[in-house]
């Protein structure tokens, strides 16, 4: 049996955080207090850990930070002009409003109303745009953003390779395919999903494989080409007696069967999932500079 080397993305993660916070330390003796705002609709219990998570790492770094949290109730209109609030409050350098929201919520509406500078979850069509473009000044999408990071530092090489996305969102699949076809990584990318034929076969393709569909263990051994890079950007609760509070995570890869397989791997928890918060923080500080 192989074994893979773990892709450890807490201690990545903390890395960015450490730079984060010497960049935060710099511009605060320029008088320019970096400030994030994260709104949450509703009382989505891992919604809530997330947005609790994002708003501690502020603190530790010294960031102004601002939790909105609105009843499941809340208005388009209300929520609008929030964001609207948001956009025109000068400490406040970022905005995030987390998905999903209630039903009610017209979400597309909701991100083309914040203002693109203050955009760090990349998600406004201007930042789409430049992200095809691969103009730098748009923000990237935290998750991608943090898993080509992860690739990056672990020296994985992406010119050249096979890649396969699984899963088409606009917050991972699609800016996730979009990174690695990018001039500066040069893989050769397919985006497969729930309608694709023959995912298994298409998956064996692979050189990095990402999956980022929500599907617990989704991606079997027999999908995954020996020697590959995986990516399991899935962190799903699945119900577990045995556990204090009923449910273990995991992700979109069968890990026991899947990671003697690998060349690398990514674990849930541990993986992705720290990435993304050190990427939306790297976002922050992007954001605080370019307005300033
Ligand atoms: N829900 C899950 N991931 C994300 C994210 O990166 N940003 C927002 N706003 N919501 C999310």
């Amino acid at each position: 049996m192989n074994s893979p080397k773990i892709l450890d993305g807490k201690s990545v993660a903390a890395a960015v955080l450490d730079e984060c916070r010497a960049e935060t330390a710099e511009l605060l003796t320029k008088g320019i207090q970096p400030g994030l705002a994260v709104v949450l609709i509703g009382s989505d219990p891992a919604s809530q850990v997330y947005v609790g998570s994002k708003a501690r790492t502020c603190a530790e770094l010294g960031f102004h930070s601002l939790k909105i949290e609105l009843p499941a109730e809340t208005t388009q209109e209300e929520l609008l002009q929030v964001v609207r609030d948001l956009n025109a409050d000068p400490a406040i350098h970022g905005i995030l409003v987390q998905s999903p929201p209630p039903k009610h919520i017209d979400e597309e509406a909701v991100i083309r109303e914040i203002d693109p500078r203050k955009d760090v979850d990349g998600f406004h069509p201007e930042n789409v745009a430049k992200l095809v473009l691969e103009d730098p000044s748009g923000f990237v999408p935290c998750t991608p953003a943090g898993c080509m990071k992860l690739l990056e530092v672990s020296g994985i090489n992406t010119n050249g390779a096979e890649a396969v996305v699984i899963g088409r969102s606009m917050i991972v699949g699609k800016p996730m395919a979009l990174l690695l076809v990018s001039k500066i990584s040069n893989a050769t990318v397919t985006i497969a999903h729930s309608r694709s034929k023959d995912l298994p076969a298409i998956c064996r393709r692979a050189d990095i494989l990402v999956a980022a569909v929500g599907r617990p263990e989704m991606v079997k051994a027999d999908w995954v080409k020996p020697g590959a890079v995986v990516i399991d950007v899935g962190i799903n609760r699945v119900p577990d007696p045995s556990k204090k509070s009923g449910y273990r995570l995991t992700g979109d890869v069968a890990y026991q069967e899947v990671a003697p397989l690998c060349s690398a791997i990514t674990p849930v928890p541990g993986g992705v999932g720290p990435m993304t918060i050190a990427m939306l923080m790297k976002n922050t500080l992007q954001a605080a500079r370019q307005l300033s």
